[in-house]
């Protein structure tokens, strides 16, 4: 079978993990990465033998790279995925995506013009437990979906220093909620602000209103001293609850309590493996550019509804 050929730009933290498993995977071969910090872009090149740039146009000029990850920091990912798709490139562009839905905007117009394949990093939604939550709320299997709580709390990563734990972190339950629910909310009230961050927010208490009643809360914060990641959602008939870190699913009912088991995976593994099944078969992605657009317009909306307290409506 022929490899995609893949890269990455941003090989910190995060981007070093997408090149170890486009190395790994089957159907993929790392043939180059790119950061700007010479001494990193150096290092993670001869961590998998592959060619490694400090300059991403010199790097998209190779002809055996069909795919990209965009893994910079929050602030760059926009300019580093139009440079990507206009020298021809299928990317998956980190969250958030860009830094405004302006930019995301230009994204999407650039993927179509060139037909290429444009998705957004929200990998929770590949998690199999995440997936069970889907499938049971569309079959109604925990009878009407009443509401969903999402916590994602931890202390803050101090290299995340671009964007507030808006744009950076609850962005991912904000996709979770229009993912599970299938629908977009009409309404957003929040309260955000900053205790230890100097530039932006690092507390989140975000409600999500819907057209028929149902609603969506998200607490999101950087100063919790553990990590927590959970979703609990309400039906009529049962609730279903899910730990994210250990992929563990409860369902529980008025007659039983379930716990349906699936090994754990990781979850950026799928999400690549499903990049590349979708640029071979020619398949929309399960997370489109217009899904990763829709939750930055849901979190600017967070921040001025908090800016101006009180609840804002979303079109
Ligand atoms: N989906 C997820 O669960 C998840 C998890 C972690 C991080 N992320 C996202 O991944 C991105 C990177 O996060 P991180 O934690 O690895 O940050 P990081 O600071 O560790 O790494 C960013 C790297 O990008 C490089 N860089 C910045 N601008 C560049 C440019 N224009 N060209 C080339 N290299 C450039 C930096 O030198 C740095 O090495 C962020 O957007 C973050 O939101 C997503």
């Amino acid at each position: 079978m022929k490899k995609i050929g893949t890269a990455v730009i941003g090989t910190g933290f995060w981007g070093k993990n997408h090149a170890r498993i486009y190395n790994e995977l089957e159907s993929t071969e790392l043939v180059a990465i790119c950061d700007v910090n010479r001494e990193r872009a150096k290092a993670v090149g001869s961590m998998f033998g592959v060619k490694s740039y400090t300059k991403s146009s010199q790097m998209l000029k190779n002809e055996d790279i069909q795919a990209l990850s965009i893994c910079t920091w929050s602030t760059k990912l926009a300019e580093e995925t139009l440079k990507a798709l206009e020298a021809g490139k299928h990317v998956l562009v980190e969250k958030p995506m860009a830094t405004h839905t302006k930019q995301a905007e230009k994204l999407l117009e650039t993927a179509e013009e060139w037909d290429l394949l444009l998705t957004v990093g929200f990998l929770m939604r590949f998690i199999p437990g995440l997936q069970h939550i889907r499938e049971a709320v569309e079959n109604k299997k925990i009878g009407e979906l009443v509401c969903a709580t999402a916590r994602r709390v931890s202390q803050w990563p101090e290299r995340i220093g671009d964007v507030g734990v808006v744009k950076d972190t609850a962005i991912h339950d904000i996709d979770i909620m229009r993912y599970i629910s299938d629908e977009d909310p009409i309404g957003v009230y929040a309260k955000t602000g900053s205790m230890r961050h100097r530039k932006f927010e690092d507390y989140a208490q975000i409600m999500l209103t819907y057209e028929d009643g149902k609603s969506a809360f998200i607490e999101s914060n950087w100063l919790t001293p553990y990590k927590t990641r959970t979703l609990a959602v309400t039906g009529s008939e049962a609730i279903m609850r899910l730990d994210y870190m250990t992929q563990k699913l409860w369902i529980e009912a008025p007659k039983e309590n379930l716990q349906p088991r699936y090994p754990w995976q990781e979850p950026l593994k799928l999400e690549l493996q499903h990049f590349s099944d979708c640029i071979l078969e020619k398949k929309k992605p399960l997370i489109t550019g217009v899904d990763g657009l829709k939750a930055l317009q849901i979190a600017e909306a967070v921040l001025r509804s908090s800016a101006k307290n009180r609840a804002i409506k979303l079109k």
